[in-house]
């Protein structure tokens, strides 16, 4: 049984007041939902102000958006899985398209990442997708799998709930446009098929799997009755209360 996972991906937004208020506005509009968990991913300045707010709440973590792989060292500008864990986070997004596309973020960047947060028992939400072309060009399968295998091949664990995926289709990142959710279910599967061959089909069931993309209240029920999709990872629409807690309580 996987429970759902409603994950907030802040990105580079957020002050210190915004973030204050969108965190309590969640926790009051969401306080009757116990069968479902959140994490909250806001930029490494406001991650001490939302451990505090979120503290006694053990249904929603605190995840960092990347960190180092080094636990400490001279990496200026850089964060470690050490220092995470020292201001409370459970989770860490790793591998998301805009560090791929922006920063040079490359599947053995992300392995080495993947590694430094299972060995310190942060939960990594490890990032896969396609571009346009390589969907247009019928190569989605081959790209999400060779990202996966790139992070996960070699890595330790002894049960699914040490990882997250989330697929993300980068041209349905921030555009409004989203995978169908057969479309989004079938590439699960795929998914799930690798994690099965990288690990073992128990470990492969229990990994949850989250749908990243242009969710939205309006959508996010149609995802949620997939098989395979287990959760969302959410960029726009988590930056609202009203938005955020309706995609909760789909
Ligand atoms: P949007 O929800 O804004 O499309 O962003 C998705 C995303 O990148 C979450 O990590």
């Amino acid at each position: 049984m996987r429970t759902p996972l409603l994950a907030a991906n802040w990105k580079m937004n957020m002050g210190r007041q915004a973030a204050h208020d969108l965190v309590n506005g969640l926790l009051k509009e969401t306080s009757e939902v116990k069968d479902r968990e959140m994490a909250i991913c806001p930029p490494f300045h406001l991650l001490a102000d939302v451990e505090k707010l979120v503290a006694g709440h053990p249904h929603v973590y605190l995840g960092a958006q990347d960190l180092h792989w080094e636990d400490s060292g001279a990496y200026t500008g850089e964060v470690s899985a050490p220092m995470l864990l020292d201001v409370g986070c459970q989770m860490v997004i790793i591998g998301h398209s805009e560090r791929r596309a922006m920063f040079g973020e490359t599947d053995e960047t992300c392995s080495k990442k993947v590694a430094a947060a299972i060995s310190h028992k942060l939960i990594p939400i490890l990032c896969v997708g396609e571009s346009l072309e390589e969907r247009e060009a019928g190569k989605t399968a081959d790209v999400v799998t060779t990202q996966l295998r790139g992070a996960l091949t070699g890595q330790q664990i002894e049960k699914g709930s040490q990882i997250v995926i989330a697929y993300e289709p980068i041209w349905a990142i921030g555009t409004g446009r989203t995978a169908t959710p057969e479309m989004a279910n079938e590439t699960m599967q795929i998914l799930r098929k690798t994690l099965e061959e990288i690990f073992s089909a128990e470990i492969a069931q229990e990994v949850r799997l989250l749908y990243g993309g242009s969710v939205k209240p309006t959508n996010i029920a149609e995802f949620m009755a997939c098989s395979d999709i287990d959760g969302a990872l959410v960029g726009g629409a988590s930056l609202k209360v009203d938005s955020f807690a309706k995609i909760v309580q789909y």
